[in-house]
């Protein structure tokens, strides 16, 4: 279970007592599914009703794919990857052993890194998982199109319809209609689950597995997390109480940004799913704390100076996970010539506790309250049971603001103006 402590803010002067009766009403709606986008709580027990007959196929299909080919390129945008990514990333590390690999693609429309990756697939014999709910998102399918092009060109129109896996709608959208029509292999994306909430699904699963990991303690992390965060009394439910924490500091301490920070840079990734997953579901009506992250001894070096003396208007959330997976010791040098010897028989995670425990002060006895999020070890467990632990705070909290976590409104706007300007039938000029 996830433990939540603030520090560099007396709790007794947060004022928890103006939210009690809100808070019970927001948990009520949440359980009941009775706020605003409650058809969008599917996630709430997707998991532990999650059959074993898809958990057998998403195995069976990973299977599938590491025996036949080098590489899976992941290619989708948005909650249609960066879950996903966030859990390969931090599980497998940015130089897996595997001889596996995993391309994220579909994520953008720079012309550089479409090329580069496109280059980079013609020396290997690569599957596709696409992955898109709506099925027209143009990041994705531009990049399938090219995608297929590729493959066709390399290993012929025959062998494309084993190599895609469609991740979609049970029956909408174009891509749905292409499945059906070529025969790929699909999972469906539930109706009630959106795409930020979406890594427990087959979205995230199916690459996931693919990367070797065991998806069965990730979905039993996630099942043990509908028990321990749904509790009503945000008082008992760590979950809700770092979700009442976040509402307090935007509306009673005027913080304008939360910033998301870990020790570790295999973990950037969960920073960015983070930002998604709370920008987009909160940032509506003027309302919400701008989610950024860091990377922390690394950004240390960069934003350490702004965080310490800069305006004072944000708080760090901070995931400290105890025990490092592997560890690396610095050992005696008899020259010494970087004054080192102080640290001989010293730890990596040593001296990263320290830096840790360093800034937690500096940071918290300067102006900038932290809320620490203690995890024993990051595993595929306790990586499902901190998402869903996300997924609830998010929800809590989107309710406190009175917003809509469910939708997006705002992201369409840039979409209908690049739609005009790109000559997009149906979209005038
Ligand atoms: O969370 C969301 O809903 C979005 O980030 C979507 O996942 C993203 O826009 C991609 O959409 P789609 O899966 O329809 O291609």
């Amino acid at each position: 279970m996830v433990k939540v402590s603030l520090f560099g803010r007396e709790k007794e002067t947060l004022d928890f007592t103006s939210i009690e009766a809100q808070s019970f009403h927001v948990a009520r709606e949440i359980e009941t599914k009775t706020g605003a986008g409650n058809d969008f709580l599917g996630w709430l027990n997707f998991a532990s009703k999650l059959p074993e007959e898809e958990i057998v196929r998403i195995e069976k299909t990973a299977k599938r794919i590491r025996e036949n080919y080098d590489t899976l390129v992941v290619c989708g945008i948005g909650g249609s990857y960066l879950g996903a990514r966030a859990v390969i990333e931090a599980l497998n590390g940015l130089f897996p052993e595997d001889n596996f690999e995993i391309i994220f693609f579909g994520n953008t429309l720079s012309p550089d890194y479409t090329a580069q990756v496109l280059k980079h697939l013609e020396h290997k014999h690569f599957a596709i998982n696409v992955i898109s709910k709506s099925g027209t998102t143009t990041e994705t399918a531009v990049s399938f199109r090219l995608l297929k092009e590729l493959f066709v060109k390399k290993f012929g129109e025959e062998e494309l319809k084993d190599a895609v896996v469609a991740t979609t709608d049970r029956v909408r959208g174009s891509l749905k209609f292409e499945a059906d029509e070529i025969g790929y292999e699909t999972f469906v994306i539930p109706d009630d689950i959106g795409g930020r909430y979406s890594v427990i699904t087959p979205v995230g699963l199916l690459p996931i597995a693919c990367a070797g990991i065991d998806i069965r303690e990730f979905i039993r992390g996630v099942i043990d997390g509908e028990k321990m965060y749904s509790g009503k009394d945000f008082h008992k439910n760590p979950a809700y109480y770092y979700g009442a924490i976040r509402y307090l500091m935007k509306v009673q301490d005027n913080m304008t940004s939360e910033m998301f920070v870990t020790y570790h840079l295999q973990y950037q990734m969960i920073g960015e799913w983070l930002k998604q997953l709370f920008d987009e579901s909160e940032g509506k009506d003027g309302k919400a704390l701008l989610c950024t992250s860091a990377t922390f001894t690394t950004d240390l070096h960069s934003m350490g100076q702004f965080i310490q003396q800069g305006a004072p208007v944000l708080f760090e959330t901070i995931i400290h996970v105890r025990q490092p997976k592997e560890d690396v010791t610095v050992k005696a040098d008899e020259k010494n010539y970087d004054n080192l010897n102080y640290l001989a028989g010293k730890e990596m995670s040593f001296i990263c506790e320290k830096a840790y425990e360093a800034t937690l002060k500096a940071h918290t006895e300067g102006h900038t309250p932290a809320v620490v999020l203690d995890v024993d070890m990051m595993n595929a467990y306790s990586l499902g049971n901190l998402m869903y632990f996300f997924f609830r705070a998010c929800a809590f909290s989107a309710y406190l603001l009175e917003v809509n976590p469910f939708n997006q409104p705002g992201v369409e706007i840039y979409k209908k103006n690049m739609f005009e300007l790109l000559g997009k039938p149906g979209y005038k000029k």
